[in-house]
């Protein structure tokens, strides 16, 4: 693993991430894998970004950022103190953006309030890219963000730019490259490992705090090959089958949430404050 890149270099928008996906899932068109309409130097920058992240999310990849992160003991912050601390990092890199990880987040969480879901579900809207807190700690961007895939297994041709997976090292470990790999039929996706990324860290810090339908928008929204494609069901169990039905429900907000007006965040802060401090102690440990 000694090759592996520290940074992409070249996504410097992680807005472009959201873009593609936004395309990818336009429902005016069908599902496309490749990049559409795009300025070459963008699309370029997002075929770079998976190129790293499926060459280099190997099973031993994932099982070793386990090990280094897992369970979080690191920093205690609040939660508003981590989103706040988000915003800073990614703003530094993305003078153009349309809304800041702030906004996301607050953009994501309005728009669940206001379709009157539950408070548990408008606060896995706020809270769902925290673990986007791991560009903090060094880590590139192509381990943090991006579609995230069961690795140990044969990949999903449904995966967003499948063909890079010929370079990952597990393309030519045949008993990862079974159907089921090195899982059984049916075992369900907690004993699955995922490739590694915000979704998995950030679920690992709060899995103690939140219902599980929560837990799972958090630990799978970015496994678009599942919860859009329908992809990796011989991996799971029912219960897997039933909370991915929270999934599937949460997506169109992450996706779709963007808004012109930008929300205001001092006005927002009281009302989620206390929505935080129902399920959460003031700190945890990142
Ligand atoms: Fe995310
Ligand atoms: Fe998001």
């Amino acid at each position: 693993m000694n090759d592996q890149p520290t940074t992409t270099g070249q996504l410097q928008d992680l807005d472009l991430l959201d873009e593609e996906r936004k395309l990818r899932y336009d429902s005016n068109a069908k599902p496309q894998h490749e990049f559409r309409n795009y300025e070459a130097p963008q699309r370029d920058s997002v075929k770079d970004f998976y190129r790293a992240n499926h060459r280099f999310q190997t099973l031993d990849f994932v099982l070793a950022k386990k090990r280094a992160f897992l369970p979080p003991v690191g920093k205690r912050m609040g939660i508003w103190e981590a989103m706040e601390t988000l915003n800073q990092l990614v703003d530094d890199s993305d003078p153009d953006t349309d809304a800041t990880q702030i906004e996301h987040l607050l953009q994501t969480a309005e728009s669940i309030r206001a379709d009157g879901h539950p408070r548990w579900f408008i606060l896995a809207g706020l809270i769902h890219d925290l673990g986007k807190l791991l560009c903090l700690q060094g880590e590139p961007q192509w381990a943090v963000v991006g579609d995230t895939f069961p690795v140990g297994c044969r990949y999903s041709a449904s995966v967003v730019y499948y063909d890079f997976f010929r370079e990952n090292p597990d393309w030519t470990v045949d008993a990862y490259q079974t159907e089921c790999g090195i899982y059984e039929p049916g075992c369900g996706l907690d004993n699955v490992h995922i490739s590694w990324g915000h979704d998995e860290y950030l679920y690992q810090v709060v899995k103690d705090y939140l219902p599980e339908e929560a837990l799972y928008m958090i630990r799978y929204h970015s496994c678009y090959a599942i919860h859009k494609e329908g992809a990796y069901g011989h991996l799971m169990n029912d219960r897997d089958r039933r909370l991915f039905a929270a999934v599937r429900a949460f997506n169109p907000y992450d996706l779709y949430s963007k808004v012109d007006t930008r929300p205001n965040v001092a006005q927002l802060r009281p009302y989620y404050e206390e929505l935080i401090s129902e399920y959460f102690p003031p700190s945890l440990s990142w």
